[in-house]
């Protein structure tokens, strides 16, 4: 898809379709004023006869406008004025973007973005217009034999800005806004690629194909034999039930020439998660494709973050491996030693998610970084909690929980703080090592973030539990991409720190 940003009136606009707003109850935005003064009436009188209120949702098609230069004008409902938020642009630009890649009209210019939305100016909106454009058009088809294509689809999106002066402004939201688009794609693509695909030895491949695209960008990969001298008797544990063997991928973005201290994001990258012995129920285990959705959102900000050149130094470090039932696998009972030294009682082995990201949370210190985020599918418990609409977040540190909290705001993909107190930590007490990897069936998610706290002491560190927000289920099933919007945002600002 194409964005550009133009100014200038609506009725002079030579296109296949302009998209202006109406207000609820009938009442036109300042475009539609603009368009309806230029055709003496037009759109006022067909307001008055009551074919479009104005709710969110509605659209009317017109065509042939005399005294305008484009072959249709479509009428959005924006809903009432003063109650516009975040969360209602962005429906009125997801409707706004379907009905007209189903119309004919293959380029349009939209006035949409030109609504007031509290606290959020032109640049905002323009960036939220190319990232709802993409994710609403996204189809996933690769594995389908017969592709249903559009005849006429969307192609070029121009959005238009209040004045000349917001041109410089708008063209860098452009940018931004692709950038992110990109990285919800690869993340989205990896989540819904199927585990006979998608496996560790893929994942890497994938990373190392960013690597080859991007200079700024250092790939690396250890094998299992690597992981064994570096004492990863947790994460080992997990793969020695699979017949793919695991892999942990570290990605190295230079883009701070004065060498500054790294962001490092560490993605969960379970590419089928059976359960191992403690299998898991039949019933959707299918979805179980997605626990390595915290690694495709490691990868997907990597790749937004090349794409605009950021100046800062980031890496990425994903754990991958399956968990599976196997002769070899792990036993409730059986006892191992992480690469911090601390022993581990496995009293699940669905409880995975955790025993892989410790020893790659412990080899994360190498890179001295300014904090770590993990990213990860962790818990059921967090999809209980919270449901789909926001991800877990907990961390040793509070302004950084903080700043990762507004992000998410600003990114439309939030996340709600959970508390990692001390009280939840004696949950995880074992009789015959140094800590049980589950914590019974109060407060999951903090349990599973208490874990993995015993890993993350030397340095600020957050914990992000997407089980809830990285996939949606039901008629819609599918990757959502996130948090890459949530991720992608926190180092934009960081940049500016
Ligand atoms: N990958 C799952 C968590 C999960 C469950 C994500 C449902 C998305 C939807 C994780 O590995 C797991 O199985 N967690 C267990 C932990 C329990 C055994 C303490 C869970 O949540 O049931
Ligand atoms: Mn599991
Ligand atoms: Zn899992």
């Amino acid at each position: 898809m194409e964005f550009i940003i133009k100014s200038g009136n609506p009725e002079k606009q030579r296109s296949a379709c302009v998209v202006v707003g109406i207000h609820e109850p009938r009442k036109l935005s300042a475009a539609a004023e603009q368009l309806d003064k230029a055709t003496k009436g037009y759109i006022s009188n067909i307001l008055r006869k009551g074919d479009i209120e104005g709710k969110i949702g509605q659209t009317l098609m017109l065509h042939n406008i005399p005294k305008t230069l484009c072959d249709r004008v479509l009428l959005v409902g924006c809903g009432k004025e003063r109650e516009l938020n975040d969360t209602k642009y962005r429906k009125i630009l997801s409707t706004t973007i379907k009905k007209l890649n189903e119309t004919g009209a293959m380029e349009a210019v939209s006035f949409i973005n030109n609504i007031n939305i509290k606290g959020r100016d032109t640049a905002w909106k323009l960036r939220e217009t190319v990232t709802i454009t993409n994710d609403t058009l996204y189809c996933f088809d690769q594995l389908k034999s017969k592709k249903d294509k559009t005849r006429r689809p969307l192609r070029k999106v121009v959005m238009m800005v209040p004045s000349r002066r917001d041109l410089a402004e708008g063209e860098r939201a452009i940018v931004e806004g692709n950038a992110i688009a990109a990285g919800v794609k690869l993340a989205k693509d990896l989540g819904n690629l199927p585990g006979n695909i998608c496996t560790p030895t893929y994942l890497a491949d994938q990373a190392k194909a960013l690597g080859k695209t991007y200079k700024s960008l250092t790939v690396k990969v250890l094998e299992e034999k690597d992981m064994k001298k570096l004492g990863m008797g947790s994460l080992l544990s997990v793969s020695r039930g699979s017949r793919q063997p695991a892999k942990l991928i570290t990605l190295e973005y230079k883009g701070d020439k004065k060498n500054g201290k790294p962001i490092a994001l560490v993605g969960k990258g379970l590419t089928f998660d059976a359960g191992g012995i403690s299998l898991k129920p039949p019933t959707a285990m299918d979805e179980m494709k997605y626990d390595m959705c915290g690694s495709a959102s490691v990868l997907g900000t990597i790749k937004a973050i090349c794409k605009m050149r950021l100046p800062i130094n980031v890496v990425g470090v994903i754990p991958s491996s399956e968990n599976m039932p196997d002769g070899d696998a792990n036993k409730p009972g059986d006892i191992v030693t992480s690469m911090s030294g601390q022993t581990i009682e496995i009293l699940n082995t669905d409880a995975e998610g955790r025993l892989i990201l410790c020893d790659a949370l412990t080899y994360t210190e190498k890179f001295k970084p300014d904090c770590v985020i993990d990213i990860a599918t962790l818990t059921g418990a967090c999809v209980i909690a919270l449901g789909k609409h926001a991800s877990g977040l907990m961390g040793n540190n509070q302004p950084l929980v903080n700043d990762l909290l507004n992000s998410g705001k600003t990114a439309g993909d939030r996340a709600w703080e959970m508390p990692l107190w001390d009280e939840y930590q004696e949950q995880l007490n074992s009789n015959f090592a140094d800590m049980a990897n589950i914590g019974g069936r109060d407060a999951g998610t903090i349990t599973a973030g208490c874990f993995l706290s015993r890993y993350t002491k030397k340095y600020r560190w957050a914990h992000v539990d997407i089980a809830g927000t990285a996939w949606k289920s039901g008629a819609e099933k599918g990757s959502t991409g996130r948090p890459v919007p949530m991720l992608t945002q926190f180092i934009i600002d960081k940049c500016k720190d």
